[in-house]
């Protein structure tokens, strides 16, 4: 694969089955949806509202770490976002500059490993540099995992692995009746990260957008109407009160899952 993730935690055991039934989610992934809307009902550039959507990220990020929350995983760019207008990705591109410069001390402060998925290098050598010492530099932290979805999409992740599992059998290191649900897991760039227990997309659109199309399996989805630049801690404490209130059964019946 070309763009690798850094090794598992030790966290003692790190299971890729989502957690069940804890109060505070242990991963929440988010796609972070409405900011060139929020620009654009203020008659301002879109590119105002990916500023701002930057300030709430890292508000989110402060939020999780002081719910307990062990893994944030955030959809910064989508493999199909080059499809936009040249100056807005170049906008983009230059933010994801400014904003790994300037949150790296944050990050530190607050003891929290910065991960990255998906394939960054087409962002250019600056965004490689920047990447690489981020995750050296965070590599020890240990309150909590921030990865950053850039250039990222759930069909790319699949191929990706599946392509690495191939060429594995294609020089006998394994044999296609090795593969199984784990191994898959394994393979996929959050390899390292348990499945979201929580999902949450902000902007009113109901759909996934090939974020992590897998790991997505058996987690809690939660959609808001509010635009990510418009994201406070009350919609943060509503999307927990939902999950709080689920009750996840993952294939089994009610009665089993409170027994
Ligand atoms: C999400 O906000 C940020 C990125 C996809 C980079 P959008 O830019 O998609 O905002 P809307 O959906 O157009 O309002
Ligand atoms: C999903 O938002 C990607 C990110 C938030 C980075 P989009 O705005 O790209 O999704 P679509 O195009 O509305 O599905
Ligand atoms: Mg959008």
């Amino acid at each position: 694969m070309g763009v690798k993730a850094p090794p598992p935690i030790d966290r003692g055991e790190l299971s890729t089955e989502p957690t069940k039934n804890r109060l505070v989610p242990r991963h929440v992934a988010v796609v972070m949806d409405g900011n060139g809307r929020w620009a654009q009902v203020r008659g301002k550039a879109r590119i105002q509202g990916h500023r701002r959507g930057v300030e709430t990220a890292r508000q989110l990020t402060s939020l999780c770490g002081r719910a307990g929350v062990e893994y944030l995983t955030l959809f910064a760019f989508s493999s199909e976002n080059w499809k936009r207008p040249p100056e807005e990705v170049r906008f983009l591109t230059r933010l994801l500059i400014s904003s790994l410069e300037n949150e790296i001390s944050r990050l530190q402060e607050n003891q929290i490993r910065l991960n990255v998925i998906g394939d960054f290098r087409p962002f250019g050598q600056k965004v490689e540099e920047l990447v690489a010492r981020a995750r050296e530099q965070t590599f020890s932290n240990t309150a909590m995992t921030l990865t950053i979805a850039l250039n990222y999409g759930g069909r790319w992740d699949l191929t990706n692995a599946v392509r690495e599992l191939a060429t594995a059998c294609e020089e006998r290191r394994m044999t296609a009746s090795d593969i199984d649900e784990s191994i898959l897991s394994q393979a996929l760039s959050t390899g390292n990260l348990p499945d979201p227990d929580l999902f949450i997309r902000t902007g009113g659109e109901i759909r996934l957008s090939n974020f992590l199309l897998w790991q997505l399996a058996y987690t809690e989805l939660f959609f808001t109407d509010s635009l990510w630049p418009d994201f406070s801690e009350e919609h943060f404490e509503q999307a927990l009160d939902a999950y709080q209130r689920r009750q996840r059964r993952f294939g089994q019946t009610g009665d089993q899952v409170t027994t």
